[in-house]
């Protein structure tokens, strides 16, 4: 039985507080200990309701409104304690269907005659009569009668009886170029005509798509949108036997030229993930030749050019068209899918830095002194809100002066301080190395070897392995116990994963012929690094700065593990493992680009070499 959110009828707008002018201040209604949804469901249902005012904190608070933001009735504030929750019939510009439930304001008609009153019988009488739920209001067209020509209205002129307003349908009212993922219209339905869930709710499918994890993604409400780079946008359904569907959405009639024609486009070297990168690198980094994006062999992928028309995805040129770390390829090796064509450089206006450093910053004497988030550093010799476990006194001859970035233990990514920030221990400073290219390797130097059984074939992914054969793979189970994401065992007690995995999680270690030994059942279960226990579900995880994708976990518990069977859908977070000789790298996370073994399509795999030192470090520290 689907169940639907009564705040499917809502837009959201948050930090923001609709609040009424003095004179109307009466005309809010208080409901005293209502949650979210009852909140909702009551404004839903009652008529006298167009939005309402949801405060968390000091109290929880459900104020209901009889209008939506204006200038006149009430003005939108800004108010970090609460969100605002418009009716969306009354704020959106667009129909659904015939548009019987439009609510907005338009009181002219297509040919630009402005509309008779619905309470008035001139110029034109008629039987229809303003109520309280059939909207007609003021003369604002309506479409009381379910008229195919949409909202419509009686017009002030004597000669025209009644005439359509011309209100767009939401699925033509914004329309897409390229795949879509800037779309930000107001499509709520699916192609099929499913409602979408909302992008703020994990029920009936749970997902990885949290709004505040990607932020610049606009997971608005439960409108369509395109956050993994799929063909068109999309969105996860009310209907529990459907995860997920297209919208449809049109197309405009032409791609804009500055869409084609990016002055970003660079061809020589490459900018953030390479998106834009148009250059003609044909190999991979190890001199692999690319396939062609128009040929299906020898591997088979969506990437037609043809549907993602604005990718570039010219010949066998190394490209970004998903949002991966940087421009990779199809392998002409049937035995290598993908990889990344790491040899292209990064551009060096690439580097925004105020301040550079030379090599990896130990001698670096500038005062840049914010990470890369902007956060003040905390001063080297005091101990509040971290202890600074490297100082003055310990290291004399870094010069950690003031709260200036510094390197004092030789840091990979360069220099980095303790942030003012509770929540944050440490952070790499907005400072680059000067002129070089962001990607270092480095050889893994964790010193204990994988060791896993290696008897039934060599399998270098999860798809389709058996459990048991990789012992550092560790499944990740919300409250139900329902696996979600993967990991892996870095070290005794340290498990890494993807940091798209977390909002509420436990993790389990166990044997898969004896099912999974839950290791803890409490959110305690990790905590950070020598402090105090996490406060609630993945509330103050220990992660990495926000430029990594990776996360670590901390274990409590040490058992002796073996592995949990791996879901196929679902083991972002887990290991991709190579063979070095007589041991097992873990060389890569999986990362939520694309849905997991899919037919055809490619994982791609945060390169875990590249954060070793943050790892050992955050591991020192703990
Ligand atoms: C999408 O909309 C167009 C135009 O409204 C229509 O012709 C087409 O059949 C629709 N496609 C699907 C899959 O519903
Ligand atoms: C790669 O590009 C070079 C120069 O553009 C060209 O000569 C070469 O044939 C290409 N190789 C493949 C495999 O397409
Ligand atoms: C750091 O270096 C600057 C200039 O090289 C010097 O003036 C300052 O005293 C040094 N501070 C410390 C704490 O060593």
């Amino acid at each position: 039985q689907a169940y639907r959110s009564p705040l499917n009828d809502f837009q959201r707008s948050e930090g923001r507080e609709l609040v009424p002018t003095s004179w109307n201040s009466n005309l809010v209604q208080m409901l005293p200990n209502l949650n979210l949804e009852e909140c909702a469901s009551r404004c839903s249902q009652s008529l006298d309701c167009r939005a309402f005012n949801y405060e968390t904190r000091p109290t929880v608070s459900c104020k209901h409104l009889p209008w939506v933001a204006d200038r006149r009735n009430a003005e939108v504030k800004r108010n970090v304690n609460c969100d605002l929750y418009e009716k969306k019939v009354y704020v959106r510009q667009c129909i659904v269907g015939k548009g019987e439930d439009y609510r907005g304001k338009v009181f002219t008609t297509k040919s630009g005659l402005t509309c008779q009153q619905w309470w008035s019988k001139f110029p034109h009488d008629h039987w229809w009569t303003p109520t309280a739920s059939n909207g007609l209001e003021l003369n604002y067209c309506r479409n009381p009668d379910g008229d195919n020509i949409g909202p419509w209205c009686y017009t002030t002129d004597p000669e025209r009886r009644y005439e359509s307003c011309n209100i767009p349908q939401c699925k033509d009212e914004v329309c897409i170029t390229c795949n879509g993922e800037d779309y930000r219209g107001q499509v709520d339905h699916t192609a099929t005509g499913k409602e979408c869930q909302r992008w703020d709710q994990q029920h009936p499918h749970q997902h990885i798509y949290q709004p505040e994890k990607y932020p610049d993604k606009s997971l608005d409400d439960n409108y369509c949108r395109n956050p993994d780079a799929s063909p068109v946008p999309w969105c996860y359904t009310t209907d529990p036997l459907v995860e997920r569907e297209n919208c449809n959405i049109s197309k405009c009639p032409e791609v804009p030229v500055e869409k084609r024609q990016r002055s970003s486009f660079t061809t020589n070297c490459f900018r953030g993930r390479g998106e834009d990168y148009r250059g003609k690198v044909n190999e991979t980094l190890s001199g692999i030749p690319c396939q062609r994006w128009n040929a299906q062999f020898p591997h088979e992928h969506p990437f037609h050019p043809n549907i993602y028309e604005c990718k570039g995805l010219e010949e066998n040129y190394c490209r970004n068209p998903d949002g991966s770390e940087a421009p990779w390829c199809f392998t002409s090796a049937p035995e290598m899918r993908t990889a990344l064509c790491l040899q292209i450089k990064r551009c060096e206006d690439d580097i925004e830095a105020e301040d550079c450093y030379q090599e990896n910053g130990k001698n670096y004497r500038g005062i840049v002194h914010k990470t890369r988030k902007g956060v003040t550093c905390q001063r080297w010799n005091v101990n509040t809100p971290h202890r600074t476990k490297i100082n003055p006194l310990t290291h004399p001859e870094a010069n950690l002066t003031e709260n200036y970035c510094r390197n004092p233990d030789g840091d990979q990514h360069g220099p980095w301080c303790y942030t003012t920030d509770p929540k944050t221990e440490f952070d790499y400073c907005a400072i680059k190395q000067c002129g070089m290219n962001l990607f270092l390797f480095t050889q893994s130097t964790f010193s204990e070897c994988g060791q896993r059984d290696d008897r039934p074939q060599r399998i270098l992914r999860i798809v389709n392995g058996i459990p048991g054969n990789s012992p550092w793979t560790v499944s990740l189970r919300d409250r139900k116990g329902n696996h979600f994401c993967g990991g892996s065992l870095v070290y005794s007690r340290w498990v890494i994963s993807t940091k798209q995995c977390f909002s509420s999680w436990r993790v389990l270690l166990g044997q898969s012929d004896q099912g999974p030994i839950e290791v803890d059942r409490s959110p305690s279960l990790c905590r950070l690094p020598g402090r105090r226990r996490a406060a609630g579900w993945g509330a103050s995880l220990l992660g990495p700065p926000e430029l990594y994708d990776i996360f670590l976990i901390f274990v409590e518990a040490i058992i002796k593990t073996m592995v949990v069977a791996v879901c196929l859908q679902k083991d972002y977070g887990g290991p991709l493992a190579c063979r070095n000789s007589d041991c097992w790298v873990l060389e890569g996370v999986i990362i939520p680009m694309r849905r997991c073994g899919h037919p055809g399509q490619p994982n791609i795999f945060i390169r875990v070499s590249v954060y070793v030192d943050w790892i050992k470090k955050v591991m020192e520290m703990a």
